[in-house]
């Protein structure tokens, strides 16, 4: 399976820091050897589909799950796809744990995306007190299992593992609990679960490798080290090695 290398900016680059990034980014792969993708704000979506010089994947990082209406602030599947995303994160634990998405959300906004043809990223993952009290397995399979039956009306999908513990703190699950992880992940997707498994959680150039290298990871999802366009370079060379 070609690994994919996704980068999400969050609430980071504008469209002048999003140019400034493309034209720094010219990451020395061989073209097709690693999937490239970004999810920047909406904001910044045209600004980097213009300044990117390489072939790569763009998509958004939250939709709703009605096609359109009274929703102040929201966007919709067919919205970021029209603006030229083909793939929308859902489900990130941001989202979850900040906004309180629930898993009921997951699912309808899964749904919204095989509507409008969008590619979804479902994230999943367990705060660090589930994984203390020995739940990681129930949380996991309890989070899938949300949007599977969705999932299975999308043509192509991906899932990306990031434990909560993980995000932002500098703090990477081992290569081994990761793969651990994307093991329950997979046989929870049952007959689904032949597609990429992206791990995310303080991705960066140092371990990137050794993450990708693990059974069952397929790529990797960066947020702060995806934000300098060499640093983010660095991964992705890595991913072709
Ligand atoms: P960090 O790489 O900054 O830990 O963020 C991970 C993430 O949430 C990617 O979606």
């Amino acid at each position: 399976m070609t690994r994919v290398v996704a980068g999400n900016w969050k609430m980071h680059h504008g469209p002048r820091a999003t140019r400034q990034f493309f034209s720094d980014f010219n990451p020395d792969v061989r073209p097709g050897a690693v999937r490239v993708a970004f999810f920047p704000p909406d904001v910044s979506l045209r600004a980097a589909r213009e300044s990117v010089r390489i072939l790569v994947e763009f998509g958004v990082q939250h939709i709703h799950w009605e096609d359109s209406g009274a929703f102040t602030g929201e966007t919709s599947a067919g919205m970021a796809k029209d603006a030229g995303a083909s793939l929308a994160l859902i489900g990130h634990s941001e989202r979850r744990h900040v906004f309180g998405e629930t898993d009921r959300e997951v699912g309808l906004k899964v749904e919204a995306a095989a509507r409008a043809g969008l590619v979804p990223v479902v994230c999943v993952g367990e705060l660090l007190e589930e994984r203390k009290a020995g739940r990681l397995e129930r949380v996991l399979r309890r989070q899938v299992a949300a949007f599977t039956a969705p999932l299975g009306q999308c043509d192509r999908y991906l899932v990306a593992y990031e434990p909560v513990w993980a995000i932002g703190t500098g703090e990477t699950a081992t290569p081994a609990d990761a793969s651990e992880a994307h093991a329950i992940v997979r046989s929870a997707l049952g007959e689904l679960g032949g597609c990429p498994i992206l791990y995310g959680g303080s991705v960066k150039p140092a371990n990137a490798a050794a993450l990708m290298s693990a059974p069952d990871v397929d790529g990797v999802l960066v947020g702060g080290a995806s934000l300098d366009a060499r640093v983010f370079a660095r991964i992705v060379e890595a991913a072709a090695t």
